[in-house]
């Protein structure tokens, strides 16, 4: 049994006083969203109405779960807080690092020769501090969380975006970066703007072709991919409870693709159903005993322009099957108006390539679905056109339909079964194509779709939709194909027309699997050494690091003016450099790569003087970076408005810190940023007048004063001394609470966890 029951006993039993507590304080009736967070405040955030859209407060999590690729710098950062375990229930998962080119077995095999390294490291962490490990080939994620961890009411965080899939049993789960991951696991309060409620009234009962994914296509042309931004969507209405629970996780899930926070169902039979029918009686027993506080309040769904930022209604009697891009989730058109799209845009009519499956789509009922129809064209002499795969979402998912017989009725219609992995989802994909770059369509049951997303071929067309319309859609190999009017030609000449896909929501059976892919970690690993080779260029342990001194705030040099917009991307590239997220050295040499140097409007080309005053020797910044460093020399770097905006990557903090960066100075931060700036005890700091970034002169040495005298609301100096001997001085402002003065006192706030334990 992975899950925590006594975690789930405890927040069960305190919810209903909370709950009420809470009414109280706010006031009025509450939605589920309002019951969730409000019952999940963290002691450091006393109940209190927090405004919507305006308040940042803390949150204290039930659990955390982690995917390979982020897990790596979390779980090293974690390695320094110096807690014997996490404080929270929390578990990694090895899903995003296996290349789908063969087929399951050929691929598992070669990721666990490939990334030995990384898994061997994840999984001695894990068991040294208490988490569970899910080993490469056991699922993705999402699906395994839904299968083991989520339950009605908790509230949780994932490093990874698609964390709100576990919406679908009626959670608050919430993607962030791994620095969150460490603050939980690390027992330190969670903070998050208060969000907005987006309610999605749901009325009347899907059929035929229709499925729950269509639910959330729908939305995605409605809000854009922008429109759930800062808010949390609530779904309500007979036609919720009308809906699989699985189905349910599949529309949280894709709510990533409108920009939400998160998703969330209230608690149903539905939600109890597979609760059952995934081994968890007791939790679906708990949760019917307090089923009116996993729920909004009536009056709320009664009248929920009342309680809700924003109304939407769709009636699933009526919604029809849609497909959505390319190159964008939010291109939302129903399957009746698609084949017309096709034409007129010109998109590459010859359907390649259908994948089914991915953390969004592999449920049992969608399996099952999409088997009828993999069924049909068997029976029916239907030659089938387009390459098709399936990605199960976990071994008990692979495991039960292979016993069902759903696996075989997709590799008799020419189908290839993937690893239980990300695989083409996250662009893990060897495709088998003659040219890498010719205009294509694919069409997939995944939720991204962005260019390059699968394959890395910008002329791919990529569409999303249900499993049931992409395995149609790959039968005929045609993207102007509707199957819910269409007829195809079969091997004997004749018109034969599918008919509409049926399945079950559950397995008749129950779920079987042999071996899960579930490592639970040591009861005692305090003598557990987590071994990482020093000659890997994939993983490096982390020291400590030093805290900043007033001495080295003294004639620091320019790193960078960035100029312009420098997101988190501009400081620490993604793409090749994710094989390096475990190993900060390495990976700082993507530094700034891409942020524009003022003054000379290129990329990764600043002025060095280390050799020279007189002369700037230029050289790519993270060199430039290196060679102040080795000459014992700190450096600063300026930058413009909204720093730092786009992640909450913590590379983008800790890069420039491992540098020699002491101070980055800016005229405004995006705020995540600028708290993992501070998280790693360095200063982030902003003009008082804007006008002074003007000021900063590429071959100034630079001052920052008044750092040992450092207090909440009291500005800091900074103090150019120009080569030609002239000197300025401006003010920096800072928002450095007590507390966060503190860790930058002790060089990070987990060296200021650590002394706090040991003291
Ligand atoms: Fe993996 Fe794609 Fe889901 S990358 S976690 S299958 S969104």
């Amino acid at each position: 049994m992975p899950f925590d029951l006594d975690m789930i006993k405890a927040v069960y039993k305190a919810l209903p006083a909370r709950v009420e507590e809470a009414r109280k304080t706010l006031g009025r009736p509450l939605t589920l969203t309002e019951k969730i967070l409000y019952t999940h405040l963290h002691p450091e955030s006393p109940l209190q109405n927090y405004s919507r859209a305006k308040d940042y407060v803390f949150f204290a999590p039930d659990r955390v779960a982690m995917q390979d690729a982020t897990a790596q710098m979390a779980l090293l950062q974690f390695m320094m807080a110096g807690r014997d375990n996490v404080a929270v229930p929390s578990t990694v998962h090895c899903d995003h690092l296996i290349q789908a080119e063969e087929g399951a077995a050929q691929d598992l095999a070669k990721a666990n020769d490939v990334n030995k390294e990384v898994y061997d490291f994840l999984s001695s962490v894990s068991n040294k501090y208490g988490i569970g490990f899910w080993k490469p080939g056991a699922g993705i994620i999402h699906q395994i969380v839904l299968e083991n961890y989520a339950f009605p009411g908790g509230m949780m965080i994932g490093t990874d975006s698609h964390t709100p899939n576990a919406g679908g049993l009626g959670m608050v789960a919430i993607g962030v970066g791994g620095a969150d991951a460490v603050d939980v696991m690390a027992g330190m309060p969670w903070e998050l703007k208060m969000p907005k409620v987006i309610g999605v009234k749901l009325t009347g009962k899907m059929s035929g072709w229709t499925s729950a994914k269509d639910v959330i296509l729908k939305v995605a042309g409605i809000l854009t991919v922008k429109g759930g931004t800062g808010a949390i969507v609530e779904y309500f209405g007979d036609g919720a409870e009308s809906l699989s629970c699985t189905g349910k996780g599949t529309i949280c899930n894709m709510g990533a693709e409108i920009g939400a926070t998160t998703s969330t169902f209230g608690y149903d039979e539905a939600m109890g159903r597979y609760l059952r029918a995934t081994e968890r009686a007791e939790v679906a027993d708990l949760a019917d005993g307090v089923k009116e506080h996993l729920t909004g309040d009536a009056e709320c769904y009664a009248n929920p322009e009342k309680y809700f930022d924003q109304v939407i209604e769709i009636n699933l009697s009526e919604l029809e099957p849609h497909i959505n891009g390319p190159y964008t989730p939010d291109l939302a058109w129903p399957i009746s108006k698609f084949a017309q799209a096709v034409k007129e845009n010109n998109y590459p009519q010859k359907l390649e390539v259908g994948l089914i499956g991915s953390c969004t789509n592999s449920s049992y009922e969608d399996l099952d679905r999409a088997a009828s129809l993999a069924r049909q064209a068997v029976d029916k002499k239907l030659k089938v056109k387009s390459e098709f795969t399936v990605t199960p979402g976990s071994e008990q998912i692979r495991f039960t339909v292979d016993r069902d017989g759903q696996l075989q009725d997709f590799e008799k219609m020419g189908g290839v079964v993937l690893a239980n992995a990300c695989g083409p989802c996250i662009g893990q994909w060897a495709r088998h194509t003659d040219d890498p770059n010719r205009a294509n369509s694919i069409i997939t049951s995944f939720n991204r779709n962005f260019s390059k997303r699968n394959d890395g071929n910008p002329q791919t067309r990529s569409f999303v939709a249900s499993p049931e319309i992409v395995t149609a859609m790959a039968i005929a190999g045609d993207l102007t194909f509707n199957p819910l009017t269409d007829t195809l030609k079969n091997e004997n000449g004749e018109d034969v027309k599918l008919d509409p896909p049926t399945g079950v929501e559950l397995p008749a059976k129950g779920f079987a699997v042999e071996d899960a892919g579930f490592i639970p970690p040591a009861a005692d690993g305090s003598g557990i050494e987590v071994k990482v080779d020093p000659n890997s260029d994939r993983l490096e342990l982390l020291t400590p690091f030093k805290p900043i001194t007033q001495e080295q705030l003294k004639g620091m040099r320019l790193l960078i003016k960035a100029k312009g917009k420098c997101t988190t991307d501009h400081i620490s590239m993604a793409g090749p450099w994710l094989k390096y997220r475990g190993h900060l050295d390495n990976i700082s040499n993507n530094c700034f790569i891409g942020a524009i140097n003022f003054f000379n409007g290129e990329m990764n080309k600043v002025a060095n003087y280390v050799d020279s005053e007189d002369e700037a020797e230029y050289l790519g910044v993270p060199d430039s970076a290196r060679k102040y460093k080795a000459a014992g020399i700190s450096t600063v770097v300026f930058g413009e408005e909204n720093y730092g905006e786009g992640s909450s990557r913590e590379h983008a903090a800790m890069e420039p810190r491992h540098l020699g960066v002491r101070a980055v100075i800016v005229k405004s931060f995006a705020r995540i940023h600028e708290t993992n700036l501070k998280k790693q005890g360095m200063l982030a700091l902003t003009f008082v007048n804007p006008d002074d970034y003007e000021k900063v002169r590429q071959d100034d040495k630079i001052d920052i004063l008044g750092f040992n005298e450092m207090a909440p609301d009291k500005n800091l100096t900074v103090k150019l001394h120009h080569k030609d001997g002239s000197t300025e001085e401006f003010e920096v402002a800072h928002t450095y609470n007590q507390a966060q003065i503190d860790w930058v006192s002790a060089g990070s706030a987990l060296n200021k966890i650590r002394e706090e334990l040991a003291s």
